[in-house]
């Protein structure tokens, strides 16, 4: 049995309520009282790291083409539905302001520098705590580059595989700190044999009452959740 408690992830934000990844969505998810808080990024053209989820912008605005070929003079006038705009990671981190921990996902190519960079600046000029931050990834060769950059800070795998074995291996070799799995591939055995390896299990993305039920009696460390509040 896990005695600690349950850490509720706010899924791009709290994306069953706002824009997914927008400030707003951010900020309904502080206000739903989640642990943690998702978000996706991706690295522009120009070099600032944005928060996003496809590598495409058109699901989400009508501005047409791939987001890791934009400047940021343009992206910055992309409206979202709902009238948000793209935030840059420094805007989420201002508005988080030290007080929720953050998973930061890097969906695109060649993240790690930068992201490092950024989160180095606040953890070393602003004493923001390491331990805020979670690095994921479905990329692991994001995360090794990561991890060379970094060696503390926290590191959670993320796969989609049925079988869990691969993702333990690289959470070892990357001294990670969670297996991060598709809570429809879980087995209560497979949440105990990951946690008997060292790591804790956050699986994604788990919104009916009846799943979310079930993944706490299969004991999993995490759950990320487009409804924080649905999670007592
Ligand atoms: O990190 C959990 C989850 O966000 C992974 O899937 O597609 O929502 O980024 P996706
Ligand atoms: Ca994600």
């Amino acid at each position: 049995m896990n005695n600690e408690k349950l850490l509720v992830i706010g899924h791009r934000g709290a994306m069953g309520y706002e824009t997914e990844n927008s400030l707003a969505s951010v900020q309904k998810a502080i206000d739903l009282g989640a642990d943690m808080i998702e978000i996706d990024v991706f690295k522009i053209k120009s070099g600032e790291i944005v928060v996003f989820h496809d590598e495409k912008l058109d699901r989400l605005s009508n501005a047409p083409g791939n987001i890791e070929d934009y400047y940021i003079y343009d992206l910055s006038k992309v409206i979202l539905e709902g009238n948000h705009k793209i935030p840059m990671l420094q805007d989420v981190l201002k508005l988080i302001d030290n007080k929720v921990a953050l998973n930061i996902e890097l969906k695109g190519k060649n993240t790690a520098d930068r992201v490092n960079f950024i989160l180095n600046n606040y953890i070393e000029k602003r004493g923001w705590s390491p331990d805020n931050f979670v690095i994921s990834s479905f990329n692991w060769d994001e995360l090794k580059d990561m991890r060379e950059l970094n060696p503390d800070i926290a590191i959670a795998v993320l796969t989609e595989e049925e079988v869990l074995e691969n993702a333990v291996a690289m959470a070892k070799e990357l001294n990670a700190v969670a297996v991060n799995p598709w809570f429809k591939t879980l087995t209560p055995e497979k949440v105990k044999r990951v946690q008997d390896e060292g790591f804790k299990v956050y699986t994604y993305t788990v919104n009916e009452p009846e799943d979310l039920q079930r993944m706490v009696d299969f004991g999993v460390d995490g759950i990320f959740t487009n409804y924080p509040d649905r999670i007592q």
